[in-house]
């Protein structure tokens, strides 16, 4: 990312708007408007052939007539025009362009697209949308688009992939309270894109908090790389969860991999916090851009309520904070703040009677306590109490209490006052919401982002080149006969090639070969069918397990023969392999995805009915680590039964997570060859016996 023309493009000393329009309600004539109302300080060219003077300021017919210099272009002119205008800025040196101009890729017309970054780069320019409101800097005091004014000023940066949705949030921010530095437009993502703005934004010092609606990553691998070494909080909704990648899925694992599944995925390795919806995408970012991380489970709650703290602590064990007593002393101090029938125990139940002194004494108190690792305060308007006066009992204990590393939320049920005492508190950077559950939420937000930042994913990658080389001939020779998958024998040889633990299996072309390989692998023995046009072959009669002798193998050759040609007549037959019989044990699974975004990822799951029923899978962006493969065996539901559950003794975790990290080095190795694979069942024995890996799969990429 060059640093300089972002900064360039996004807070500029000088900006020019191309197609300033002289015509009031026109976009060109609202940018130069908005620019001049929001009090920008540098200057401001309009360029237009057809106008002199527009809103006191001196038009130019081109930008090459503009004397002074010029750091960023938004451009206002129709879609066709673009080629020839990014041509001229390019030669007057500016450092990028806004373009706010619809009619590019999201029309079809990428061509066009295409074109006017291509001449962008030609003279390092870089290029934000198109298709986009523009940029918005409240600290440059720099509104680059036709959204109407500034947002509540703040200390987070929202990057948007829909316009009218950052209109809209821009209103919201001053009803909701939730201060913003940048709003960001990001539109196509022709050539900035998210990773660049989460980069850029890291190193921003105005922002504290970067917040982020997303459609779809295009480059979902340069963002997760991104945000993984931001030192920021990165909060993300992800809209267009539902059918991604999953159609035409020709193996297990592609049915499985939805959108929801491998972005959450992502986003935890890479340290960044989701919210549910726009409500909570508010609400989180206002606790995270106002609040230092969470940094223990230590919950404390003060409350004059006994309803809302019931309400706080359920909330509490929802969003994985459940509360704990305080110790004694901390209980013993509390309960000089409160009457006889207070509670000091968790909740602390003030009780209807508390007034501003206890509210001040039992908040300055908590937060300064060294068990308490995160301090919610709760207030439901009473007859006898005012709530300003308490917001301003809460804010003095606060900042008497000089403590600015653990975190409070404060929640205010009630009315109008209660509304106003609440934007009071947030003005004074203390979170405040207007339900219990809200205040707890953002509390998890501020553990959420601590616990994620401590575990971050590392996606430095090691390959093993041998097993790459060896696996590259494999697909070379399938590919040299037509086909878009490998057999269960090749596939099983580029497993071993990458130290995966699979079942021994020869090909048989005839009878007797099948006795012999039989006899050498020893009884019993499972027979399968070897066809590549016959993928799933149990379909089609194409296996037959416990096959303990000489007369079974020549019996179940003929039937699996004659059952895969009744299946498909057409299909082109390599042989009958012959596989060692393994034993018995519990059944996982394990499969890959070339995800459009993010690129190899892999995916565990309980197998059997745990993944036909439950999909009880679990994925990760590729590399994985060893201690991301155990937060993944940890994580599915079914995890209880690889720890061992009613007297059965534990599996063999240690086997199956280093298998897991081994699968991933292959499909990142294979990337460009593979598009998904599974290897399922991986049958799991108790620990220290291993695991072995009985059916293999993989689907080649086409090419
Ligand atoms: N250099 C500078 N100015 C020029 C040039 C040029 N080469 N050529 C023409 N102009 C002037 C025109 O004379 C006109 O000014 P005038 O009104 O004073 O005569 C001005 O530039 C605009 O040109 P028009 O041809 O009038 O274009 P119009 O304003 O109708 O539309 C626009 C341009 C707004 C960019 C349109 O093409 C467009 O893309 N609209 C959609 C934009 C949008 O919504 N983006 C955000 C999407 S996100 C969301 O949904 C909120």
């Amino acid at each position: 990312m060059d640093k300089n023309q972002i900064n360039g493009l996004l807070r500029p000393k000088s900006v020019a708007v191309i197609g300033a329009s002289t015509t009031p309600g026109k976009i060109g004539y609202s940018v130069v408007d908005n620019l001049i109302k929001g009090g920008y300080a540098g200057t401001i060219y309009p360029i237009n052939p057809n106008a002199t003077e527009l809103l006191g300021l001196k038009v130019y017919p081109t930008i090459t007539d503009v004397p002074g210099k010029i750091d960023s272009a938004i451009v206002t002119v129709p879609a066709k025009l673009l080629p020839a205008v990014t041509e001229e800025c390019g030669k007057k040196g500016v450092k990028g362009l806004i373009v706010i101009t619809s009619g590019f890729s999201e029309v079809g017309n990428k061509a066009l697209e295409d074109e006017m970054v291509t001449i962008a780069k030609s003279y390092n320019m870089r290029i934000l949308g198109p298709n986009i409101v523009g940029s918005l800097s409240n600290s440059d005091k720099f509104n680059g688009s036709f959204a109407p004014f500034l947002p509540f000023a703040g200390k987070s940066s929202l990057i948007s992939q829909s316009g009218a949705l950052l209109i809209a949030l821009d209103a919201a921010t001053y009803t909701r309270k939730v201060g913003f530095d940048k709003l960001i437009s990001i539109g196509n993502m022709s050539d900035v894109d998210f990773a660049d703005l989460v980069e850029w934004l890291d190193d921003d010092q105005d922002t504290t908090c970067i917040s982020l609606y997303i459609e779809g990553l295009k480059k979902g691998r340069a963002f997760i790389e991104a945000a993984q070494k931001s030192k920021k909080p990165i909060i993300a909704l992800k809209s267009g969860v539902s059918a991604h990648g999953a159609a035409a899925a020709a193996s297990h694992t592609g049915s499985l991999a939805g959108a929801a599944k491998v972005y959450g995925s992502a986003f935890r390795q890479a340290g960044v916090i989701q919210a549910a919806d726009l409500n909570d995408l508010f609400n989180r970012t206002q606790a995270l851009s106002l609040q230092a991380p969470m940094k223990g489970e230590n919950l404390l709650i003060v409350t004059n309520g006994g309803g809302v703290g019931v309400l706080a602590t359920d909330a509490a064990e929802r969003y994985g904070l459940p509360l704990q007593f305080a110790p004694q002393d901390v209980q013993d101090e509390l309960k000089k703040h409160m009457p006889e029938f207070g509670s000091a125990k968790n909740p602390v139940d003030l009780t209807g009677m508390a007034g501003n002194e206890w509210y001040y004494d039992s908040v300055k108190f908590a937060i300064s306590h060294k068990w308490t690792d995160g301090l919610i305060v709760l207030y439901c308007e009473t007859a006898m109490t005012n709530p300003m006066e308490i917001a301003h009992s809460i804010k003095k204990a606060v900042a008497d209490s000089k403590v600015v590393e653990t975190p409070i939320t404060v929640s205010f049920v009630g009315g109008e006052k209660s509304d106003a005492a609440m934007a009071y508190l947030v003005e004074n950077g203390i979170p405040a919401f207007g339900a219990p559950d809200l205040a707890v939420n953002a509390m998890a937000a501020l553990h959420e982002f601590y616990v994620l930042h401590a575990k971050k994913a590392d996606f430095t990658f090691k390959s093993n080149s041998k097993a790459r080389e060896l696996s590259v001939e494999i697909i070379a020779k399938a590919r040299a006969e037509g086909r878009d998958s490998l057999t269960e024998i090749e596939a099983k040889e580029v497993f071993s090639a990458y130290g995966l633990l699979v079942t021994n299996t020869s090909l048989a072309k005839s009878e007797d070969e099948a006795v012999a390989l039989a006899k050498k692998v020893g009884f019993p023995v499972v027979m399968k069918i070897v066809s590549p046009e016959i993928l799933h072959k149990s379909d089609a009669g194409g296996v037959k397990v416990n096959i303990k002798d000489e007369a079974a193998v020549r019996d179940a050759y003929k039937t699996i023969l004659s059952n895969a040609k009744t299946y498909k007549a057409e299909a082109n037959i390599h042989g009958i392999a012959i596989q060692e019989m393994a034993p018995w044990g519990t059944e996982c699974i394990l499969g890959s995805v070339n995800d459009p975004s993010f690129g190899p990822t892999v995916m565990f799951g309980l197998g059997g009915i745990f993944v036909e029923v439950l999909k009880d899978v679990t994925f990760r962006v590729a590399p994985v680590s060893e201690d991301q493969a155990e937060e993944m065996l940890g994580e599915i539901k079914g995890a209880p039964i690889l720890k061992g559950v009613r007297g059965e003794s534990p599996r063999d975790r240690k086997a199956l997570a280093e298998t897991i990290v081994k699968y991933s080095t292959m499909i990142m190795d294979l990337q460009d060859e593979i598009k998904e694979t599974d290897a399922n069942p991986v049958l799991v024995y108790e620990e220290g016996k291993g695991l072995k890996v009985v059916d293999a799969r993989i689907i080649l990429k086409a090419k």
